[in-house]
């Protein structure tokens, strides 16, 4: 098992990684356990393949799972979501001093800290994140929200978990597709800060996809530490240095709004190509290489994951994609700060884009291969 810290000051906490975590429960979450009951909010397929696991977990050590179901998929980061959630927790008699626990994705974990942010001005809770991309990224750093018709994530507050266990058993119950989407996230903490961890993914790519031994543990708690790091830096996203995690996001969040934001383009699939775009972007600028974008490319491509918005069958121009971006929640006093690369593993933000530049780069992506 490996176990991460986030040195948050007054609020710092541990992300502990590895198998069987879930399985026992009840002895690794004991310290955040004060009842004979805890509330599970959690992912119906997660539920369903990880729940009895919990449960007997809990029940040999006398407590109870009391769980609420949330359905998967992101219509479920709503107000009423929310506030079927607050309403459920509130009869369930929770104080501020409890925990609440999420058992799921990105969802779950971002619906279930916004509800434990604002609950009786805020009570604790525990991540038990099961898919990839949560484990690298939405379980560690406080970031929780819902969705408005407005756009995702537009609500929401930072409110730290206490604990992280993600249990790298849970990612046998995922669809390939999605841990491969959850593989852009881990792919792009190499791109932005760490270009040795890009090359040992070149090599290790097939095994972590495969959870073939050790390499799915070993890209998971690096990933998490350079998360940890950057939040301990930055915890509210207002040095630049957190900033940086929005590498692919920007490029990523238009590819997404123009699909509609559903299954078309999975999140870490548009992240994937905004990783790609922002390097050969970037290649164009002149800031790296055109083989480091290649090589940006190829590692996106051999994980399986889409390397052309071409393949996307979008009938629309740049100028559309760009104007997607403007509705962006990462717009700062009118312009949109883009991550761009010096080199693999050196990402910086610039506030200074043109974005009819863009368009016209876009135009060229969209109409190549
Ligand atoms: N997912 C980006 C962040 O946590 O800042």
């Amino acid at each position: 098992m490996a176990v991460i810290a986030v040195e948050l000051a007054g609020r710092a906490y541990e992300v502990r990684i590895g198998g069987g975590l879930l399985a026992n429960l009840a002895t690794e979450a004991a310290d955040f356990i004060r009842k004979d009951h805890i509330c599970i909010v959690a992912d119906e397929n997660a539920r369903r393949h990880l729940g009895e696991a919990i449960a007997r977990s809990l029940a040999d050590a006398s407590v109870e799972a009391r769980w609420f179901d949330v359905p998967s998929g992101e219509a479920s980061k709503s107000w009423e979501g929310l506030a079927r959630l607050t309403d459920w927790l509130l009869a369930q008699g929770v104080e501020r001093g409890d925990h609440v626990f999420a058992l799921g994705g990105g969802v779950v974990g971002d619906l279930t800290g916004f509800a434990c942010a604002i609950l009786k001005r805020g009570c604790g809770f525990v991540q038990l994140p099961t898919t990839l991309l949560a484990q690298v990224d939405s379980s560690v750093g406080g970031k929780t929200a819902i969705n408005t018709p407005a756009g995702k994530n537009l609500i929401g507050a930072f409110h730290q978990p206490s604990l992280v266990l993600a249990d790298l058993d849970a990612l046998s119950t995922l669809p390939q597709r999605e841990l491969r989407a959850g593989y852009a996230e881990v792919l792009k903490y190499g791109v932005l800060g760490d270009r040795e961890f890009f090359d040992w993914l070149e090599d290790h790519a097939s095994g972590v996809l495969s959870l073939d031994s050790r390499s799915p543990e070993e890209a998971v708690a690096r990933s998490v530490s350079a998360k940890a790091r950057i939040v301990a830096m930055d915890e509210r996203e207002t040095s630049g240095a957190r900033a940086l995690l929005n590498l692919g996001h920007t490029f990523g969040h238009a590819l997404e709004a123009e699909t509609g934001f559903g299954d078309r383009l999975l999140h870490g699939e548009a992240v994937a190509l905004g990783m790609v775009l922002a390097a050969r972007y970037s290649a164009r600028r002149g800031l790296i290489a055109l083989s480091e974008a290649d090589r940006v490319t190829h590692a996106v491509d051999a994980a399986g994951l889409p390397a052309e918005i071409s393949s996307l069958g979008m009938q629309c121009d740049g100028s559309v994609l760009t104007a997607h971006m403007l509705h962006d929640k990462k717009m700062d006093a009118g312009t949109l700060p883009f991550i761009l690369l010096n080199a693999i593993g050196a990402a910086f933000v610039d506030h200074e884009v043109d974005l009819s530049e863009v368009a016209a780069f876009l135009d060229e992506q969209l109409q190549a291969h």
